[in-house]
């Protein structure tokens, strides 16, 4: 299938490594100029020279702040000046987990805050900044990247991931008449450069081989395997296509099958 993406522009948050980079190479690959975002100079600058000469497309690393309005107002300008236009964006920019994971005895206002700051808010923020110039064009595409933490009573954080449904369904109707379709994509448990390092470090922590810690992760996944990020970003790639003018304010859960509830 040609998804009919050459040509186009795409703004990825939190692309210097993790989901993020994977969806920006995904998204290059199909023949998208990508402008890639995060906070540290050096890690985003070294994932655009190698998404770059990877891909053969314009990757244009932006630092940005996207709990900051005027930086991302400046992303958005920056990115519209040097790739000529905005056709796609990708909200992933979040600390993974959230920052809120105890007890509500433990658990701290100035944290949960600074989450719903970056995920939801800062997510608010780069639609805000884009709309005017999907709506110039008549076409569009916004997808958030969610968590599943949002389906579980598991960590307050997820309530982070809960607002963020809300906010693309609320988008989608907003934004749909101008041609831009908002839809979300729930990561579960999701292999990344961090993984190798984070199962290492549990094996050690629980006298277990790092086999073994795959094992306890995977037997609750239908497809008994961690999804690599790499097929996050095929999903998100399509729901950024023209091709796929049909859904919006969808969520889909891109996990492998890992909530065992029925959704309807
Ligand atoms: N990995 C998983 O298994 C998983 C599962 C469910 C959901 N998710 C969701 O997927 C998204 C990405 O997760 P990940 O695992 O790829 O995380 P990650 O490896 O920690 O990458 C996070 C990225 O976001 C950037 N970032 C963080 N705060 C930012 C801010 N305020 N402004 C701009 N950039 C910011 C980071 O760079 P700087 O620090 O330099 O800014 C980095 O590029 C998050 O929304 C997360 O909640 C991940």
């Amino acid at each position: 299938m040609d998804l009919e993406l050459a040509g186009k522009v795409a703004i990825v948050t939190g692309a210097s490594q993790g989901l993020g980079k994977a969806i920006a190479r995904e998204l290059a690959k199909e023949g998208v100029d990508v402008a890639i975002c995060a906070r540290r100079r050096e890690a985003l600058d070294a994932a655009a020279s190698e998404l770059e000469q990877e891909t053969g497309r314009r990757i244009l690393p932006v630092t940005t702040d996207t709990t900051n309005w005027e930086s991302v107002q400046r992303m958005v300008e920056i990115t519209a000046a040097t790739l000529g236009r905005v056709d796609i964006l990708v909200n992933n920019a979040a600390t993974p987990g959230g920052l809120v994971r105890g007890s509500l005895a433990e658990a701290s206002e100035e944290a949960l805050l600074a989450d719903i700051d970056t995920k939801v808010v800062g997510y608010f923020r780069c639609a805000k900044a884009v709309a005017p110039y999907m709506q110039r064009q008549g076409w569009g595409r916004i997808i958030n990247i969610g968590g599943l933490s949002g389906r579980r009573s598991a960590a307050i954080s997820g309530m982070r991931n809960a607002a963020v449904v809300h906010l693309t369904k609320v988008l989608s109707d907003q934004l749909g008449p101008m041609g831009i379709t908002v839809n979300l994509v729930h990561p579960g448990t999701t292999r990344t450069e961090r993984s190798g390092p984070m199962y290492a470090e549990q094996a050690r922590q629980a006298g277990v081989s790092v086999e073994e810690i795959e094992r306890r992760i995977t037997q609750h996944i239908a497809i008994r395997r961690i999804v690599d990020a790499r097929e996050l970003g095929y999903v998100v790639t399509f729901l950024a296509s023209p091709k796929a003018t049909a859904i919006t304010g969808e969520v889909i859960a891109a996990d492998g099958g890992s909530v065992r509830a029925v959704f309807q």
